[in-house]
């Protein structure tokens, strides 16, 4: 299969760009299960702009710096803060309908915002923006989604054929020229590998929360494109700064692995407040900002309290918003609650932290350029330097739709410099030649589903249990040591086994966790969401900067 443009996620920075590169060629979007499932369709809160009078781009942008704890890159702030409402008024263009008041946007409010900035579709934003761009997708003619293809890797100058063509073969041995063409895609409902040549290929493949025990990601993330991008040589940047959300419903009997339900920052920001089971307030002991700190440190007043009165959650108390604004406001939330016995109207709300979002990621420059040329990348996988050590609340869709236009907007005014492996225009129709086939000679069907299920359990466990939001040098150690031993073995179970999906993701799970774990070891300090007992002050001097890891 060949391609212009190959878009590997359907999330809203996946399907936005799609629509806008449809006006250069073809597109392709592969997505491992249906469209709509995406980490955007779970987003509940918002996406956070100037929009509201009392507001100015510098609020946003001190609020965002502030938030990050001193990782932030000012210039990618600056972008995805001034070219927001443009963005926005483009969703809304698209069909997007954002809840509203008197003709303007209802701005909601969420931790660590200085006003009300949220721009939102009641509780479910997130699935409102998939429904309009779903729409606009399945109605253009130069895009196609191909569902149920799983991306396995990508196609770099690895996997050129070496004696076919001296040309691409010396730039095997530079990593400065390495280039991607496409990707191995395997076709989960026919069972087979395919190779997908692309001019320029895009991973919007979304978080990695499933490596975690307890997350609020859907099952599909699995960090895929964080561990593509690794295999392939891009630079990764930031990988420890894991957010874990400070309000996930507690629930006792709910499985280990299953995503957990969201309890809107948006709530918090609508009045509720976080108590402990006596009905006591605690949030004033860590933070003047209360129940609305930033997420790292309300996230880890949580922990402290837990573990200080042995309970197993804390609670949030809804009834400072009304009954009327809770039906209003929240329908979701409500009604989900209510389904699992659960008044939100009349009781309190148990929550406990989850493993919410990544910070770090495939490194891109401002244009969302990886260091592989013909790569690029958007949305949470990336580490642009929007967020730094901890994001801001609903900063994440807008920065990937602020960065999808970016890329757009580059590949629009570069079209013909960036094809393959510094070649001309015709070659980009050669590289499915030049490219080997997929080869699973000499391996053989998957027979031992146990050896799967027991490591991916074991690999969130490790997680959970040494690398969650308090962490020290001891426990990390111990994580490292289990999980290189878990990738050498499942390394060596997936070079003799026909690909499945369970295999696929137990793969890229094992290498996202030694990713994370990896940069942690690195970071001698406490900053943002990556807290150190052994470790508890920043330390400046050392560490104002990001941790990096490169495979090859
Ligand atoms: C939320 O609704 O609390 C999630 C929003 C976000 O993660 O930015």
């Amino acid at each position: 299969m060949i391609t212009d443009f190959l878009i590997v996620g359907s999330g809203i920075g996946g399907l936005s760009l799609a629509l806008k590169l449809s006006t250069l060629g073809k597109v392709l979007i592969v997505t491992k299960k249906q469209k709509a499932e995406s980490n955007t369709n779970y987003a509940q809160g918002g996406i956070a702009s100037v929009l509201a009078e009392d507001d100015n781009f510098d609020l946003h942008i001190e609020d965002t710096m502030s938030c990050g704890g001193g990782l932030c890159k000012r210039e990618a702030v600056e972008k995805i803060v001034r070219e927001g409402p443009t963005r926005i008024y483009e969703l809304v263009d698209l069909g997007v309908k954002f809840s509203e008041k008197n003709g303007k946007f209802l701005l909601g409010r969420e931790g660590g915002h200085s006003k009300s900035r949220i721009v939102h579709a009641k509780d479910l934003t997130g699935k409102e923006i998939e429904r309009a761009l779903l729409h606009e997708v399945e109605h253009n003619k130069n895009i196609r989604v191909l569902e149920y293809h799983y991306a396995i890797d990508l196609l770099t100058n690895r996997n050129l054929k070496k004696n076919d063509n001296e040309k691409y073969r010396h730039t095997l041995k530079n990593r400065s020229d390495n280039a991607c063409y496409g990707l191995y895609a395997y076709d989960i409902k026919k069972k087979k590998v395919e190779k997908i040549i692309a001019r320029n290929t895009i991973m919007a493949t979304g978080g990695l929360g499933q490596v975690y025990l307890h997350t609020t990601n859907p099952a599909i993330a699995t960090g895929d494109g964080f561990a593509m991008g690794y295999r392939a040589g891009c630079v990764m940047e930031n990988m420890e700064f894991v957010q874990f959300h400070p309000t996930s419903l507690y629930e006792k009997d709910i499985d280990d692995d299953t995503q957990v339900f969201l309890i809107s920052e948006a709530v918090r920001g609508a009045g509720a407040v976080l108590k402990t089971k006596d009905g006591k307030e605690f949030m004033q002991k860590y933070d003047k900002r209360k129940s609305l700190a930033p997420r790292d440190i309300v996230a880890r007043a949580i922990d402290s309290e837990m573990k200080k009165r042995g309970d197993k959650c804390v609670y949030l108390d809804p009834s400072p918003i009304g009954e009327e604004n809770i039906k209003k406001n929240f329908p979701h939330i409500y009604k989900t609650c209510l389904s699992k016995g659960i008044d939100i109207t009349k009781e309190m709300i148990p929550v406990v932290p989850a493993a919410h979002y990544a910070c770090g990621g495939i490194k891109t420059d401002i244009d969302g350029r990886t260091s592989l040329k013909n790569l690029f990348a958007c949305g949470e996988v990336t580490m642009t330097g929007v967020h730094g050590a901890n994001r801001l609340a609903s900063n994440s869709l807008l920065e990937a739709v602020v960065f999808s236009d970016g890329i757009f907007e580059y590949i629009k005014k570069n079209i013909g410099k960036i094809i393959p492996s510094n070649g001309k225009g015709k070659d980009f129709q050669k590289m499915d030649s030049l490219v080997l086939d997929w080869n699973d000679k000499g391996t053989i069907n998957a027979d031992e589903w146990v050896l799967i299920a027991h490591d991916k359990r074991e690999i969130k466990e490790i997680m959970n249990d040494y690398v969650g939001i308090v962490r020290n040098t001891v426990r990390l150690q111990r994580a490292l040591r289990r999980i290189k031993m878990l990738r050498e073995e499942i390394k060596e179970y997936y070079i003799r086994t026909k690909v499945t999906v369970e295999l696929l993701e137990l793969r890229n799970m094992v290498t996202v966790a030694y990713m994370i774990i990896k940069s942690a070891t690195k970071r001698k300090e406490s900053r943002g969401l990556h807290y150190m007992l052994d470790y508890p002050e920043r330390d400046d001097k050392h560490f104002k900067k990001e941790t990096r890891l490169i495979k090859f």
